[in-house]
């Protein structure tokens, strides 16, 4: 297969463990007889700096001629601290979902056998967690109107969601669900806010669709407790924005590492595939950073081409990494630990 890929590196980290990744698929391409052509392209601080925005136009055409985009890392600590910046690096990431019609964030939550005492939780209660965010990409309070503060003291940001957007979202999980555990769990905040209600009533009026799927509606607060509680108890959930983004977090440390979860947003024909961490400034330039996320983003991004050997033999050689120490300091506990592209070397050299 001839895969065109967009490289989005990005900030931080990004350009560090993007590398891992571009090697460890290369190996796997060279392995099974495909050839990537990889098309870099600038998007960020780092686009900010270059052409004074994050998503120029520039990086939409070679995203949209692509078969995927691959993407490691977006923010700046000098954005953070200063709220009157105008253009924001995460402003890019943003526009790029919504260009590119990705409405719908796959983000896996599963734990590596020999990492399960690193987990912050009790390795009896993690025993076993394979649960999947489907958290809706698009809408929500991240794109509804937003109040201009300089008109005055108030500020406000408003969440709005269309039944068609909670059904383009509750029909992926429910087709997720019936190629797993045929669990679903609709998280909202149902006793409170008019979005969520229109998100359980149309979950409700799908399931009769689905009837082999067993069907859960939580509130948002109950699961951000259940999800440190018993987050094996859990298999596809499905959520809006800001909770699937708050929730994300909240369960991608539960495998020991926030460095090793991957993400597919998918919603169009181009899929964007990338770590759930984020630009870890601090980090950055220092080949510490642990690249298996985005070398785990690559082998969803095979696998989301159908090419499933290939995808599976990216898991198992991160698997066997982690079985021979050959890890980050992330995980290496004070003990032997090795540098971001050495991690990304062994992986590419033991495909
Ligand atoms: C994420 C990030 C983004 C988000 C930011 C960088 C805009 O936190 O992908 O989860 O909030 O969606
Ligand atoms: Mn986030």
């Amino acid at each position: 297969m001839k895969l065109n890929i967009a490289l989005l590196a990005g900030d931080g980290i990004g350009p560090e463990v993007i590398d891992q990744a571009v090697k460890v698929s290369d190996a796997v391409a060279k392995k099974f007889g495909h050839e990537i052509n990889w098309k870099p392209a600038l998007t960020g601080a780092a686009a900010i700096d270059a052409v004074g925005e994050p998503y120029p136009d520039e990086t939409h055409e070679i995203c949209k001629s692509s078969d995927a985009v691959l993407f490691g890392a977006i923010g700046h600590p000098k954005f953070d601290n200063d709220p009157s910046a105008k253009v924001r690096p995460e402003q890019g990431l943003l526009k790029m979902r919504k260009a590119l019609g990705l409405f719908a964030n796959v983000r896996p939550t599963f734990t590596f056998p020999s990492l399960l005492d690193k987990s912050p939780l009790k390795k009896e209660r993690i025993e076993g967690t394979d649960l999947v965010f489907l958290r809706e990409l698009t809408g929500g309070i991240y794109f509804g109107e937003k109040g201009r503060r300089e008109e005055g003291e108030t500020a406000y940001d408003n969440c709005v969601y269309t039944r068609a957007e909670v059904q383009r979202l509750a029909k992926k999980g429910f087709e997720l669900a019936m190629t797993r555990s045929k669990k679903l769990c609709c998280v909202d905040k149902a006793n409170v806010l008019e979005t969520s209600r229109l998100w359980r009533e149309t979950v409700q009026a799908m399931e009769k669709d689905y009837p082999e799927v067993e069907v859960s509606y939580e509130f948002v607060d109950a699961v951000a407790m259940r999800l440190v509680q018993w987050p094996n108890s859990y298999d596809v959930l499905i959520t809006e924005n800001l909770f699937g983004d708050i929730l994300t977090d909240e369960a991608s440390v539960i495998s020991g590492s926030m460095g090793l979860m991957p993400s597919a947003s998918l919603g169009s024909d181009i899929g964007l595939f990338e770590p759930i961490h984020g630009s870890y400034p601090q980090a950055t330039g220092l080949n510490i950073a642990n690249p298996m996320a985005t070398v785990l983003s690559a082998a969803m991004m095979f696998e989301n081409f159908g090419l499933l050997e290939e995808g599976k033999a990216i898991r198992n050689v991160v698997n066997d990494a982690l079985n021979a120490g050959v890890v980050t300091e992330d995980l290496a506990d004070g003990g032997k630990s090795y540098g971001t592209s050495e991690v990304g070397d062994w992986l590419a050299n033991n495909i």
